[in-house]
């Protein structure tokens, strides 16, 4: 059993600022468990108490069934990758991945065993006379990988492993850690700031935001039911479309200063007459329409091959629309566009929560 429970965990560094503010979470045995949240938010911070190498103000971490708030990093039986990989610049790729291995006093053709499997199942075989200054950054990311699954951790954490990489290179090794998670079947708690990354890789993401975590769910859930307008906003590329409003009742409607649209029945929820409202679209779920409420007029298009975006300018805002590649309309042309109503989202301008 390797699940591991955060219960109020708080940590405020000095001059006040409040990385981590009571979190609570489970994250379940095997599970891939994706931390996402903008830059700043506290993702490495949280990592760090669980590793044990930041102390907590407050709050329990169990790792399994332990308790581990009191044990030393080196006895909480994880195995960390730091977003820079730390590895030892004079150590060859071997001698950094059985360098835990030799700490632990395993005997020596266990650690051999255990490096020359890792080696094989990340592509390195071939690289373990080498030094890292002799590695491309993609092949020191799989080493910094190797060093941790030698260790056949309870948990693994990464910290960004992929943000020094360049685009190809990092889509190659999210598959790669997909494939290695269900080799390893070892719990997995992976920080990220890119949302694509969370969304393809987590079986559940934890989206932060200024040291709260703020949803919990799988990656569809996140998608289709935010249950804020932080998420909302933070979640899908190109982001979701959201405009501030009033509700109006009989007829139920949403207005702005730009466009005035019927809600249907019931998405309101408790929403007021007169509330200041946020709505949110999703760029795929705004429709090309002739008969559509909003009058817009393309400014900038983007052909993209297997799809479009257009990005559109109505009054004092401005609209994307994600379509088919063959009826992307040109720049400067009007057009009139509709919002699918099963797919519109509607929260509190105050307090952000989800409405419907
Ligand atoms: N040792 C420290 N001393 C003081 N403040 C710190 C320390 N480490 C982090 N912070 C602050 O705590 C907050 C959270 O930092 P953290 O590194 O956890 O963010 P992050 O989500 O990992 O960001 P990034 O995506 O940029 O890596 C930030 O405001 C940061 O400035
Ligand atoms: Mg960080």
């Amino acid at each position: 059993m390797s699940r591991v429970l955060l219960k109020e965990v708080t940590k405020t560094f000095r001059r006040g600022v409040v990385a981590v503010d009571r979190v609570n979470l489970e994250i379940n045995d095997r599970e891939f468990f994706v931390i996402l949240g903008p830059s700043g938010c506290g993702k490495t911070t949280l990592l760090r108490i669980i590793a044990g190498l930041e102390e907590p103000d407050g709050g329990e971490i169990y790792i399994g069934e332990r308790r581990v708030n009191d044990l030393e990093p080196k006895e909480r039986d994880i195995a960390m990758v730091f977003q820079n990989y730390a590895l030892y610049p004079h150590m060859t790729v071997y001698e950094n991945m059985a360098f835990a291995l030799q700490l632990r006093k395993l005997p020596k053709d266990e650690i051999r065993r255990r490096v020359e499997e890792a080696a094989a199942i990340l592509g390195i075989k071939e690289l373990l006379g080498r030094k890292p200054a002799e590695l491309s950054g993609g092949q020191r990311q799989r080493v910094a990988v190797g060093r941790a699954i030698v260790r056949q951790p309870q948990v693994f954490l990464f910290d960004e492993p992929l943000s020094n990489l360049d685009a190809k290179l990092r889509v190659g090794m999210r598959a790669e850690l997909a494939r290695l998670h269900q080799r390893l079947q070892t719990t997995v708690i992976y920080v990220t700031h890119d949302q694509v990354e969370a969304m393809t890789l987590g079986q559940r993401i934890g989206v932060m935001n200024a040291g709260r975590m703020v949803q919990v769910a799988d990656p569809l859930t996140l998608y289709n039911r935010p249950m804020n307008r932080f998420v909302a906003g933070f979640i899908g590329s190109p982001p979701m479309n959201l405009f501030t409003g009033v509700i109006q009742t009989s007829p139920l409607r949403f207005v702005t200063a730009s466009f005035t649209i019927e809600l249907p029945a019931g998405i309101a929820g408790s929403a007021k007459p007169e509330q200041a409202v946020v709505l949110g679209i999703r760029p795929e779920d705004v429709v090309l329409d002739q008969s559509g409420p909003v009058s817009a007029v393309v400014d900038v298009n983007e052909q993209l091959g297997n799809e479009a975006l257009i990005y559109l300018k109505l009054e004092g805002e401005s609209v994307i629309v994600r379509t088919s590649p063959h009826d992307a309309p040109g720049p400067g042309t009007r057009v009139r566009l509709s919002f699918d109503p099963a797919k519109i989202h509607l929260f509190d301008a105050n307090s952000g929560s989800r409405l419907n």
